[in-house]
């Protein structure tokens, strides 16, 4: 496995890959991985003939008051864990090679995908997030890349960008992979000290218990939520951010359940933002 940090010499790579007919997959990511990058890395080196992991700490997806600057990084673990998996190559770019002085271009995302959930809480961040892949797609030309329905906001988007566009990579969905009392593996874990990690199962736990509702019967999403906030609220180290029943499909909110349903949420476990998801 090879570390590559110029955007020149990856794409010469993925180019002869491609020519000699091989299939190459990209999973992106932001390092600091842990068993939920692995379950995509998994199946990508399944699925390819070759298989490049890019690490890449994304500045243009945080705000100004987010973690940018603290955002967990480790090379060297995410090297061993790559290379153990079989990956052929990291990309890892500095931001000054994504982002030279004279960048000035992004892709705008589907506004109404964008103007809900995370989009609210993160402005900027869904374009930021669109216009670092639009990049690496561009650079790495992918045959197919693949994502974590963790992030099911950010999957839903990727995929409308790639239709919008036209680019010619395939976007695979991966499920959610937990921890055991279900919480979503997410490298922001890090921050919880060990109330605050106890107290994180209640997003997975409300989530269950509004799923059992719907299981019983229940068709009103004003109900639901009802129900999954108030169990949030039971726990004294959480604070919503939001908790929404939503059109997986058009995103839009819904009265009824019925259909292909989003259920996303996202709390602050002391100073860290957790989100989650089911889709039903
Ligand atoms: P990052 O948060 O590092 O996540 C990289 C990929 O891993 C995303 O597709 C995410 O959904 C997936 N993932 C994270 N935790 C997961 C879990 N518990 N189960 C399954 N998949 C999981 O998402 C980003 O980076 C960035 O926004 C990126 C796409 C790389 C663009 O900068």
């Amino acid at each position: 496995m090879e570390i590559i940090t110029s955007i020149e010499q990856i794409r010469e790579i993925s180019e002869n890959i491609r020519k000699n007919g091989q299939s190459l997959a990209m999973v992106p990511t932001m390092g600091c991985l842990h068993e939920g990058h692995k379950s995509l890395i998994d199946k990508a080196r399944k699925e390819n003939d070759k298989l490049i992991v890019s690490i890449f700490v994304n500045p243009m997806q945080f705000g100004p008051d987010e973690d940018y600057d603290n955002y967990p990084r480790d090379l060297e673990a995410d090297s061993k864990l790559c290379q153990n998996a079989g990956v052929d190559y990291i990309f890892h770019p500095k931001a000054d090679e994504m982002y030279p002085n004279s960048f000035s271009t992004y892709v705008e995302p589907c506004k109404q995908m964008t103007d809900i959930l995370c989009g609210i809480s993160r402005p900027g961040h869904f374009r930021g997030v669109c216009t670092v892949l639009a990049k690496f797609f561009s650079i790495i030309r992918p045959n197919r890349a693949y994502f974590g329905q963790k992030d099911a906001q950010q999957l839903a988007i990727v995929k409308r960008m790639v239709k919008d566009l036209n680019l010619n990579v395939e976007i695979t969905g991966c499920p959610i992979i937990r921890e055991e009392d279900g919480l979503a593996k997410s490298s922001r874990n890090l921050y919880l000290n060990e109330d605050e990690r106890k107290a994180a199962s209640i997003l997975r736990k409300s989530i269950l218990l509004g799923l059992k509702e719907i299981d019983a019967g229940q068709k009103s999403s004003q109900k639901v939520l009802d129900t999954i906030k108030s169990n949030i609220e039971k726990e004294k180290l959480a604070k919503i951010d939001y908790v929404e029943i939503l059109d997986f499909d058009t995103f839009e909110r819904v009265d009824d359940i019925q259909g292909n349903i989003l259920i996303a949420l996202a709390v602050y476990i002391g100073k860290t933002r957790l989100i989650d998801n089911i889709v039903i």
